[in-house]
């Protein structure tokens, strides 16, 4: 291979922040066992807010970013992986410590990788990213009520940020589950795109802010909660007896201001997701479950292909809760 190639750089010199794209040397990259050749990397919430400022999660500059990617591997110092092996990475620092994804190459630990499962491929996994890994997390949490918990079954489960990648996917996940699901969204004109996913109620993000009581009726078995804040607070709530809240994301805060009520007297479960730990039995375990639960047709109808520009040209839409569905990067085109 040359050892140049292309990558996204973000820098911060004399507090001047910037993103550009770059040539950068195969030597640049530092850490790892296991050098890749990247097929695909996406954009999730935490790369739009390193992109815009490093996030306070990039604390080393220059830097590329990139919390996930899939591709082949090149060259390996660990006999776990031979070249042309097909590899997913998300999460374990890589993108906000470790050199990223959004580059033609990377260089990782080898105990930060696992094969792609066989009835997947680099192009699905991306699409999935790191926000489908996390919904596929959610909703395995919210199914534990009934198989782990072996509490009453599932019914009536709700799903925020539901237009958000994360959001869409645990949608289109917890409907083939055999849920019902109900998505909350601040997008008018994204009511059919949420019911083809497989919402079969859509409620108002507004119904959600303010003030909420000590407990509200209960009406949620399940619920997977990507936007946080006031939001959680009233979630929690709302949710019925013993049932499980997934919290993974913060796009609505990062306070909740609860009581011990739902727990203590309805056994409320609240399910603290953070998919960039998770062990490699639990990943090799989801991943291999995804070609059961994800219609990869409809997933794509709802999927972007971005270059590295058209990247730094979407990511502030991000940021603003602007975008809608998953935003897959090539590196090569
Ligand atoms: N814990 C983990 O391991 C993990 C992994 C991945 C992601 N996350 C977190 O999960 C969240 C979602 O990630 P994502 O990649 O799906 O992001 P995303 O695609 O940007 O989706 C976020 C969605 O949240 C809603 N939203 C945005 N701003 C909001 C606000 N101020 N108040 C209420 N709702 C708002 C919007 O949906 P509507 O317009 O439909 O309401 C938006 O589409 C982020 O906070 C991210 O950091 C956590």
């Amino acid at each position: 291979m040359s050892n140049k190639f292309k990558a996204v750089v973000i820098d911060n010199q004399n507090e001047k922040f910037t993103r550009e794209i770059k040539e950068i040397d195969q030597n640049d990259l530092k850490d790892g066992n296991v050098l890749v050749k990247i097929d695909y990397s996406s954009l999730n919430y935490k790369d739009a807010l390193i992109l815009n400022n490093g996030g306070k999660i990039v604390r080393k500059f220059p830097f590329v970013p990139g919390i996930d990617f899939s591709g082949k591997v090149v060259e390996s110092e660990d006999s776990k992986f031979k070249k042309d092996d097909h590899v997913i990475l998300t999460g374990f620092r890589v993108g906000e410590a470790y050199f990223g994804g959004f580059s033609q190459f990377a260089k990782v630990e080898s105990n930060f990788l696992i094969k792609t499962p066989k009835e997947l491929d680099n192009h699905k996994a991306m699409m999935l990213g790191t926000a489908g890994f996390t919904a596929l997390l959610c909703a395995f949490a919210v199914k534990a009520r009934e198989d782990l918990l072996l509490g009453e079954k599932v019914k009536d489960v709700l799903v925020t940020g539901a237009t958000g990648g994360v959001g869409s996917i645990a949608i289109m996940i917890l409907s083939k589950m055999g849920y019902d699901v109900h998505a909350v969204t601040g997008k008018k004109d994204k009511h059919e795109y949420l019911k083809n996913l497989g919402a079969k109620n859509i409620l108002d993000r507004k119904d959600f802010e303010g003030e909420s009581k000590l407990l509200e009726k209960g009406i949620w078995d399940g619920v997977v909660d990507t936007v946080g804040g006031p939001a959680l607070t009233k979630i929690l709530a709302q949710t019925k007896s013993t049932g499980i809240v997934a919290a993974c994301g913060n796009a609505g805060g990062i306070k909740i201001n609860t009581t011990v009520m739902p727990f203590i007297i309805r056994g409320v479960k609240l399910w603290g997701i953070d998919s960039s730990a998770a062990s490699i039995a639990r990943r090799v375990f989801v991943w291999n479950e995804a070609s059961k639960l994800i219609d990869f047709e409809k997933l794509k109808t709802f999927t972007k292909e971005l270059t590295f520009k058209e990247l730094l040209e979407t990511y502030p839409k991000l940021l603003k809760g602007e975008y809608f569905g998953r935003a897959i990067v090539n590196p090569n085109k």
